[in-house]
């Protein structure tokens, strides 16, 4: 007995020991240094601790969202930029040795900072070196790494071609690592479904440092898995092989905003059976946003109606006058221009911005961020349109974006990819909060404003489960600090439905140990 007890003591103190060395960053240098045979360099020029000036700036680099990068965020003990797939192979041998928890990250946009921060001990690996995009134009595909930004990969395909593009993201900052994981929607979505459902080749390492170089080698159970179900709970997704589509040469776009005042509610009435049902070429989003009413102090909402038409103004206004009449487009309302410059267009930039800006991968103006995200299965009734628009000028600051499914979205059956929210979903929403001054109480006060607007649209949306878009990633929705199949079932339900088995299933198989594993992270059957 008191034998056992001196063993479990002694276990105790060793792994109190280790877990102790492991945050001090030379000993990572130095297993890094024992393992990495190559190249000699390694050390120098890939791998950055705390005490390197350059440190806070790599980690900076691709923190989007100022919520995670406060002195009080925990910060990882080293950074390994990879450039290699050798870099990463000796990385993940250290983290079996010392032993610790990685994060990996691409674009840095995960809206609750998971690709960057940790509670437990904790290194990054940094795919920002690793971003090459091969167009092959014969084929009609491209290999893109997942380190490269989604405005890269559109550039590049740009550059070779007037007539293909590709379906993914708005926002050109996106990485291909989480943004592809997560399932990746954009414009073209009801035309050619989610990035992922267009996705036809992926390679991955796993946590023993063995690299699967394509759909074969890495298992079809575990390719279905990364392209939805979030690659951070299976290895390291080193690229991803897709298949372009075809653009026409000119694209429409147009903005229309309407107040309350000026008939708002009844064009939402119309847009939540035409959004969906329209031509595939079509895509009407809708921003509901706060702006000064008539009466001094009041304020209002203004549903802004932008869309994009795969064709050129005269057949945007046909289909749009035969379906959404109430809206009254004009030709003046109508943008011709190019497929790539609609991307500029969606990201924000005034029209006549040089694509180039695509390749300049720094984010703009950062913003503490915080985002939630629900479905709409059946049209919403006049009062309760009513209702919303009311608490969304009491509330203040919270923002929203319906993005329409239906057409292609509609057809893909919801067992193809991790991604369930298929047919019968007329459109999603997107809640936004973005704030620029620092402090808890501020932040407590947005992040209470997000969740009380989530409450009141309880009756609106979808239940048992409330569904959720994993790549709007939100903790409230539950998270499993322990990381057992009972916790993750609470989110997972959310974000995959009845894929959630699946995925566990897929987990349990190739990630036993639980190597991969962070606050969403898809556990292990036990
Ligand atoms: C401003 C903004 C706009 C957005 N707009 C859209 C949009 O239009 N459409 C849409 O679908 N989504 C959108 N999103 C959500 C976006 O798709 C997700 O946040 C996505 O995860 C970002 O990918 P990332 O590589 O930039 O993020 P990261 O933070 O780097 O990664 C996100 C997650 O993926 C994991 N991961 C990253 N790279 C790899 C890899 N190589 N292998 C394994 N795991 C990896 C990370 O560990 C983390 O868990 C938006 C987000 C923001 C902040
Ligand atoms: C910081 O790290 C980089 C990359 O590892 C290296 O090139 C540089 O010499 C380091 N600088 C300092 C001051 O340690
Ligand atoms: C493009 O694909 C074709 C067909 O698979 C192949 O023969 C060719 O070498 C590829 N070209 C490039 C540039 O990779
Ligand atoms: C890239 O964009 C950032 C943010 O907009 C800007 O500050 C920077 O000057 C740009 N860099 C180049 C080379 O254009
Ligand atoms: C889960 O983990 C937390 C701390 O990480 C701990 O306090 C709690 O008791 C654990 N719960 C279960 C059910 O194991």
């Amino acid at each position: 007995m008191e034998k056992l007890l001196v063993i479990y003591l002694l276990l105790i103190s060793v792994s109190v020991a280790t877990s102790q060395s492991v945050t001090d960053p030379e000993t990572f240098l130095r297993c890094i240094v024992r393992e990495g045979l190559n190249p000699p360099s390694f050390t120098s020029d890939v791998t950055y601790i705390p005490s390197n000036s350059s440190f806070t700036a790599v980690l900076r680099r691709r923190i989007p969202n100022l919520r995670f990068d406060k002195p009080t965020t925990p910060k990882p003990f080293a950074i390994v930029t990879a450039s290699t797939w050798g870099h990463i192979g000796t990385a993940l041998a250290c983290a079996r040795e010392l032993p610790v928890q990685v994060r990996i990250r691409s674009g840095g946009h995960d809206f609750e900072g998971l690709s960057y921060t940790s509670t437990a001990p904790f290194f990054v690996i940094d795919m920002f070196s690793f971003r090459s995009v091969n167009v092959n134009l014969t084929e009609g595909t491209a290999w893109v790494d997942t380190g490269a930004t989604i405005g890269e990969l559109y550039y590049r395909i740009a550059e070779k071609s007037n007539v293909l593009g590709f379906p993914a993201g708005l926002c050109t900052t996106l990485g291909v690592g989480g943004h592809f994981s997560g399932g990746g929607y954009g414009t073209m979505m009801r035309k050619f479904g989610l990035s992922v459902d267009n996705v036809v080749g992926s390679a991955i390492v796993d946590s023993n440092s063995n690299t699967y170089t394509d759909r074969v080698s890495m298992g079809e159970d575990r390719f279905w898995a990364v392209r939805g179900g979030g690659a951070a709970s299976f290895g390291i997704v080193l690229g991803y092989k897709i298949r372009l589509v075809p653009v026409p040469e000119r694209v429409t776009v147009f903005r229309i905003g309407r107040t309350v005042g000026e008939g708002a509610i009844d064009l939402l009435m119309k847009w939540q059976s035409f959004a969906h049902s329209t031509d595939r070429d079509l895509f009407v989003r809708v921003t509901l946003t706060l702006v000064n009413g008539a009466k001094p102090g009041e304020k209002t909402v203004l549903a802004s109606f932008i869309g994009m038409y795969l064709g050129r103004s005269d057949k945007t206004l046909n289909v749009m006058n035969r379906d959404f009449p109430e809206l009254k487009l004009k030709k003046t309302d109508c943008t011709q221009m190019r497929w790539i410059d609609s991307v500029l267009f969606w990201a924000g930039y005034p029209i006549g911005t040089p694509t180039s800006v695509l390749l300049n991968t720094t984010v703009a103006n950062k913003l503490f961020m915080k985002r939630k995200s629900d479905y709409v299965k059946s049209s919403i009734s006049r009062t309760g349109l009513g209702l919303i628009l009311k608490k969304l000028v009491e509330i203040e600051k919270v923002e929203m974006n319906w993005n329409p499914y239906g057409g292609r979205m509609g057809e893909i059956p919801s067992s193809r990819t991790p991604f369930p929210h298929r047919a019968g979903n007329l459109f999603n929403i997107e809640y936004l909060i973005d704030w620029s001054k620092a402090g808890d109480d501020v932040e407590r006060d947005h992040l209470a404003r997000a969740r009380e607007i989530y409450r009141f649209m309880t009756p609106y949306v979808s239940s048992n489960p409330r569904e959720a878009f994993f790549n709007y990633r939100d903790l409230d929705i539950g998270s499993g600090a322990n990381s057992t199949y009972e916790e993750g079932k609470i989110f997972g339900n959310k974000y995959f439905k009845d894929n959630y088995e699946r995925l566990v299933d897929i987990k349990s198989t190739y990630d036993e140990i639980n190597f991969w594993r962070n606050e969403q992270s898809i556990p292990v059957r036990k």
